[in-house]
């Protein structure tokens, strides 16, 4: 990783112009063909049936994979205060002046911390966002020196919002366990210890937007991701979906889950980790707080014995996790990640 310039602060000293490295060839980023009549397609899963064993939704779920490996989720739960209290959180961590987040930068070998977002090669265009990364779960990985407390409330925020989220995440993987042919539990302990992982992006305005990348396309390498976005009434989230892109507009309060590699491999590819990337605006910057559910680094993930048969051969080989995330760290996004895995 070579450290860059926080984006924030480059538009802070200089809200007109892009410089070079942030000037990105649209072709050699998946092409620009949106589709935003697509996105009333998009499902919705109501959790609470889900939850309580409704067969519908579960259908629902399994078509939502299948088709698009993104979804939308009502009926979480999750108190209006909770979310709130989060998103708050997220902009007051980036309205700090610089020296403050400065106090939580990421050391060169650390994946958590405050940041531009990573870079794996000199030559790389660059995205036009700035981070902060907290591992929250299992407690006794978290890494506390990167912690906001400069900000008072943040921690009791942070968890109860990443409490909530582990929640809603359980309940998720009892419908997949069910889909894939498993206990309702199996999935969870087939976890270990599940890994859980904020990343608070923010996207500041930019006055050429079209020009820049928010986030380059790539798909999350988890289980699941959550995704929580502070106003909705500014996009950016754009999904891959029948080879273009699907801009994603957020319904009040609702959470966004994409589906990841682990997902994907150990479903046999049934399900699919979707792909996506997330634009710039000029109007407003944007802030969105994604949470990771990953196996430990020790989980060995390979199919399901239930999802291969004579007809489904096994696509993917049996891989380590943690090998698996070292990898995608030392890979420049530039889509899925997967290639490697298929047999
Ligand atoms: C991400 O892929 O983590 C970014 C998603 C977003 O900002 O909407
Ligand atoms: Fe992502």
């Amino acid at each position: 990783f070579f450290p860059t310039e926080s984006v924030q602060e480059i538009v802070r000293k200089n809200p007109e112009t892009v410089p070079e490295r942030y000037v990105r060839n649209k072709e050699d980023e998946g092409g620009d063909d949106l589709l935003p009549h697509l996105f009333l397609d998009i499902p919705v899963i109501d959790l609470f049936l889900l939850a309580s064993g409704d067969e519908e939704e579960l259908k629902k779920l399994d078509m939502a994979c299948r088709d698009w490996g993104f979804f939308q989720i009502i009926n979480h739960d999750i108190p209006i205060e909770v979310l709130q209290e989060m998103k708050l959180t997220a902009r007051e961590f980036f309205q700090l002046p610089l020296e403050d987040k400065m106090k939580y930068f990421k050391a060169p070998n650390d994946v958590q911390g405050y940041s531009p977002s990573p870079i794996v090669h000199e030559q790389q265009k660059l995205d036009w966002a700035d981070i902060l990364i907290l591992q929250v779960y299992p407690k006794h990985s978290r890494r506390e020196n990167y912690w906001p407390i400069i900000l008072p409330d943040s921690t009791k925020v942070i968890e109860a919002y990443s409490k909530e989220a582990s929640r809603v995440a359980q309940q998720l993987l009892g419908g997949f366990s069910k889909l894939l042919g498993l206990q309702m539990e199996e999935l969870l302990k087939m976890h270990c210890e599940v890994l859980q992982v904020m990343r608070m992006n923010y996207y500041p305005i930019c006055p050429m937007p079209e020009k820049v990348i928010g986030v380059s396309p790539h798909a999350d390498t988890g289980t699941l991701t959550l995704l929580l976005q502070e106003d909705d009434n500014i996009d950016g989230l754009q999904i891959r979906h029948l080879g273009g892109w699907v801009p994603i507009k957020p319904l009040a309060n609702a959470l966004f889950i994409n589906i990841g590699d682990v997902i994907e491999v150990l479903s046999n590819g049934r399900y699919k980790s979707v792909e996506h990337r997330a634009m710039a605006n000029e109007r407003k910057e944007r802030i969105s707080i994604a949470t990771f559910i990953c196996p430990s680094e020790d989980v060995q993930i390979e199919p399901l014995a239930s999802m291969v048969s004579e007809d489904l051969k096994q696509k993917y080989i049996k891989f380590r996790y943690g090998d698996y995330l070292n990898y995608y760290w030392t890979r420049r996004f530039d889509g899925k990640t997967p290639t490697n895995l298929e047999l």
